[in-house]
């Protein structure tokens, strides 16, 4: 009897000394900073401070700041490729690098270890990317001069302004994301400061499901062009959408960017032939006037999309 509740009881045991070293670790760290500026790693845990024993910080598994609970110092040092710790604000919580260098990039975590039971644990693996952003707007090229016809197929380019990482490229026309089936993608170049940029080609057979028609002049004018607003975005990380793109309702998701760039085109299209049937002309009023709206909402969406 005895003999049978014996491996019940060590179980019993193990079970609540896992129990009691059950704690939570995690770090703090923005995913981007800019280069030359600096970062905190803050270390959230949930140990009382008298079981503490030992919290170090890594990058990608080797150590770079640890403290000690009783020792004296408490604190050691570590180099860190590509980035200076700054001994004066980092402590038993909390470590901070300044003058970060793109070496610095990479993924971070803490450890915390209990005196009784001898227990450690790592927080997850927080990616961080040191960056330089894009100088510029990015480039649109590839416009012709005067109108556009209906039928006719629009290629643009958008080239983004050199960066690190590389930014990413997003056509939207009339306030709606462009179907990568449009898109042709010219691979990063890289510039002499390891800097890159890549080109979007956006091809665009225009059709009165992307041309909105201008809105009509007096009576007897000459026929009203249409219009197809087009905007380059260059992002990072890369754009994410709106948070609900039914309902023409374009609100920006609450992901900020660490960089932002746009650059925005109308091109003129000339009327198409007024059409016989006068109920597809209604259904194209509609549609057109979806399309204005649209847009409208969109460009006071892309204006408030991340913090600059
Ligand atoms: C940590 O590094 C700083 C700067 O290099 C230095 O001033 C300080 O003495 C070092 N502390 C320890 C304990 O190594
Ligand atoms: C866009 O850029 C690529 C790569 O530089 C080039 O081959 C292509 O002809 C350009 N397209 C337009 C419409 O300018
Ligand atoms: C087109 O829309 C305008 C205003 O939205 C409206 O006044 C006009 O009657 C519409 N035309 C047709 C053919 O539905």
């Amino acid at each position: 009897m005895a003999r049978h509740l014996l491996p019940l009881l060590l179980l019993a045991a193990v079970g609540l000394s896992e129990g009691s070293v059950q704690f939570h670790v995690s770090l703090r760290v923005p995913r981007f900073v800019e280069m030359g500026g600096s970062v905190l790693l803050f270390c959230e845990h949930s140990v009382a401070r008298e079981q503490l024993h030992k919290i170090e910080w890594l990058r990608d598994g080797r150590k770079l700041f640890q403290f000690v609970r009783g020792r004296q110092p408490p604190y050691r040092n570590f180099t860190t490729p590509g980035a200076q710790l700054d001994w004066r604000h980092s402590n038993e919580r909390q470590v901070m690098l300044r003058n970060l260098q793109f070496e610095a990039s990479g993924f971070y975590s803490c450890e915390v270890s209990t005196e009784t039971p001898i227990y450690t644990k790592a927080s997850n693996d927080q990616q961080l990317t040191v960056l330089l952003k894009q100088r510029a707007e990015p480039h649109i090229t590839g416009r012709k001069p005067g109108l556009y016809l209906p039928g006719e197929k629009l290629e643009l380019n958008c080239t983004a302004s050199p960066s690190r990482p590389e930014a990413d490229i997003t056509w939207i026309v009339n306030g709606k994301k462009v179907d990568d089936r449009l898109l042709q993608v010219f691979p990063g170049q890289r510039t002499f400061a390891d800097l890159t940029f890549s080109t979007v080609q956006l091809s665009l057979e225009l059709s009165e499901d992307n041309v909105i028609p201008a809105p009509s002049v007096a009576p007897g004018a000459p026929p009203a062009s249409g219009l197809v607003q087009l905007t380059c975005l260059t992002t990072i990380p890369a754009f994410h959408g709106f948070e609900d793109e039914h309902e023409n309702h374009l609100r920006p998701s609450s992901v900020r960017y660490a960089d932002k760039q746009m650059a925005s085109l109308t091109v003129e299209v000339m009327a198409p032939q007024p059409s016989p049937d006068p109920e597809a002309a209604a259904t194209m009023n509609s549609s057109a006037s979806a399309l204005a709206a649209s847009v409208a909402t969109f460009v006071a969406a892309v204006l408030a999309v991340g913090g600059r």
